[in-house]
């Protein structure tokens, strides 16, 4: 039997049309969600691995997409590390007890053995089983992007309190990302051993670092996690919001790079390299326009990267709650009937 599509793709191999799957593909842009999430919180819903499997499989089922990422959160991981954290109603995440002097090293534990993490592991197994044929994502998050939460104590726009720590105590910081990416590299390898076929590293708020810094103070961390994952599965790193990060990503050697709307396909392209696959990139509040705009848009990126060895379609960043799903489902449909006969066709009229 052949490999699904979207790890052919990931592996550079031939394909027929590019594989499609959305950021936060389920959510609460869907009724079906809104509906479970009715009757549990969110962290119990996290901490329920056959609600999980439900809600994914329901999401991949609406939208006919060609992977399953499993539904979990990048925050619950810090809760076994010694933080308290919940998500507040229109709020965001909050970490009660946040990461603030070098003092806090003390309570923050490295998680050697990930056993309080088993149900996102039994997740991925039900997942699998839910979606089959279909190929499972696991994810965690960046060892920047949950230092981040963990310092400020949930989101914030500037991380000045992240910042003040890595500028002022830069060793305590590199300690704290070590532990972050060891404990992370554990958690994902356990993903792969219940089942995920690939992993996505999601770097959402690397983009608030200037390039020097994010090699000083951000790049060891990130490699001693692609260190400690296996070679023979997909890893892909989403570091979002920064383009001129590009140079200092490609010497990550992720095997493929989520790429945000803000950055041209072609300029991630001439400096990840052919020889690294490429996701993305479509403006997901395009889900929020006309018809003839998602059309116009979604061809836009399918015509000029289509059909490059390597190259997954998907939003450049997640779908916003307000998006219609039909909009989603349209998108979807656009990306499995693209021909690259059709390109050349559209392109000659031109
Ligand atoms: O569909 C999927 O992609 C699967 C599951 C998934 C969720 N979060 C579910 C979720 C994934 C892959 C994530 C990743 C995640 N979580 C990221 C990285 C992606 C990104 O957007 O940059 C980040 C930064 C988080 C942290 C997080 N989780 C925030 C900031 C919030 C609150 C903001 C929001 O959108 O509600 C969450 C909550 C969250 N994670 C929800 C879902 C479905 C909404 C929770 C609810 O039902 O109220």
């Amino acid at each position: 039997m052949q490999e699904p599509l979207f790890l052919r793709a990931l592996r550079r191999e031939p394909v027929e049309r590019p594989p499609v799957w959305l950021m936060r593909q389920a959510g609460r842009y869907m009724s079906e969600y809104r509906h479970t999430r009715a009757n549990i919180s969110f962290l119990e819903l996290c901490r329920t691995p056959e609600l999980c499997a439900e809600v994914m499989a329901t999401a991949v089922e609406r939208l006919g997409v060609d992977a399953a990422i499993i539904f979990a959160d990048l925050l619950p991981l810090l809760i076994p590390m010694g933080f308290e954290l919940d998500y507040v109603l229109g709020d965001g995440p909050k970490i009660y007890n946040p990461f603030r002097e070098p003092s806090d090293l003390a309570r923050t534990r490295e998680l050697e053995d990930l056993s309080e993490m088993s149900c996102v592991f039994e997740t991925v197994r039900l997942t699998r089983a839910a979606v089959a044929p279909l190929p499972v994502i696991g994810f965690a998050g960046a060892p920047f992007t949950l230092a981040g939460y963990l310092v400020e104590g949930g989101g914030s726009r500037l991380f000045l309190h992240a910042k003040r720590l890595m500028y002022t105590h830069p060793e305590a910081w590199q300690e704290l990302l070590g532990r972050l990416a060891r404990t992370v590299a554990r958690y994902l390898r356990g993903q792969i051993e219940a089942g995920a076929q690939a992993v996505q590293v999601f770097d959402s708020w690397v983009g608030v670092l200037s390039p020097e810094d994010f090699r000083r103070y951000v790049l060891p961390s990130l490699q001693e996690l692609r260190a400690n994952l296996p070679s023979d599965v997909p890893m892909i790193y989403f570091g979002a919001g920064n383009p001129a990060l590009f140079p200092a990503f490609a010497e990550l050697n992720a095997d493929c790079y989520g790429v945000d709307w803000r950055a041209p396909l072609a300029y991630a392209d001439s400096v990840l390299g052919p020889h690294r696959a490429l996701q993305g990139n479509l403006d997901p509040a395009v889900l929020l326009g006309s018809r003839e705009t998602i059309r116009r848009e979604t061809l836009r990126i399918l015509d000029a990267f289509g059909s490059r060895p390597g190259f997954v379609f998907n939003l450049g960043h997640g779908v916003h709650k307000e998006t219609p799903v039909e909009n989603a489902q349209y998108l979807v449909e656009l990306v499995k009937t693209w021909r690259a006969d059709d390109a050349k066709l559209r392109a000659e009229k031109q």
